[in-house]
């Protein structure tokens, strides 16, 4: 496991870009798998930035997000679907028919899941995958406790990602407690994994994830078995790991 450590979360946005623009340029046909939440936004308007300057160019390029609410139409503001047209999509040359969401509209969500699985082999697999990681050691939204082998499949989200993320809502009571998520095993396929960390709250977690048993308890500490995993982490994120002299 390659760590990069960056002094702050603008530096950990364009280093991150950084990798992800050298992937584009050496395998235009890449297929990507994207991240949503607060950790990616800076790192996506890099992306945009390289993108406007004529250094990389999307049009061949095919994603895969991990992860939608359950019962979030695509235009709700909170969509996962809207964060990525809003945050990357709408900005650069990619072909949103090549762009994939799981749809948490579905009727059969399990179906959907496992369908969502074989588009992504039928890709070809994942080239890289981007990661963030939640306070308590969810991937994607593999809480504590998902099977090491799942696949694409809904999930109850934990109180403590209700938490988090409800702020976002105009009122919590409006977000959604179920969402449809790339499994743990869906996230191994990828050839190459890059995850992002920044901000205190990741401290703790993030020290367990990467140096801790690996564990269902911790979901992200299933990347220590993954081959080509670079995290990107500014001071903050890194602090425990530091103090506890790991680097
Ligand atoms: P965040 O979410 O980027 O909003 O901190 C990360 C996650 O929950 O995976």
């Amino acid at each position: 496991m390659n760590i990069i450590a960056t002094k702050t979360k603008d530096e950990m946005a364009s280093v991150a870009a950084g990798i992800f623009a050298t992937q584009i340029a050496e395998k235009p046909d890449s297929v990507l798998g994207l991240a949503t939440g607060e950790t990616p936004r800076e790192m996506y308007g890099e992306l945009i930035k390289l993108y406007e300057a004529g250094a990389i160019s999307f049009k061949d390029i095919v994603s895969f997000n991990l992860d939608e609410y359950i019962g979030l139409a695509p235009e709700h503001d909170q969509s996962y679907r809207y964060y990525m047209n809003d945050a990357l999509f709408n900005h650069i040359d990619i072909d949103k028919a090549h762009t994939h969401v799981p749809d948490g509209m579905a009727d059969d969500l399990e179906a959907e899941g496992r369908a969502y699985d074989d588009q992504i082999r039928d890709a070809g697999g994942i080239d890289m995958q981007l990661l963030g990681i939640g306070v308590n050691g969810h991937i994607a939204f593999n809480e504590p406790g998902t099977d090491f082998a799942s696949g694409t499949h809904p999930v109850d989200l934990t109180p403590s990602t209700i938490a988090v993320n409800s702020q976002y809502f105009a009122t919590p009571q409006e977000m959604p407690t179920t969402a449809l998520t790339m499994g743990l095993a869906s996230i191994m396929g990828a050839k190459k994994i890059v995850l992002i960390a920044s901000g205190p709250s990741k401290a703790e977690i993030l020290d367990e994830a990467l140096f801790g048993p690996v564990t269902p308890e911790v979901p992200a500490s299933i990347l220590q078995q993954h081959p080509d995993v670079t995290v990107i982490a500014d001071e903050e994120a890194l602090r425990v790991i530091h103090e506890k002299d790991r680097l």
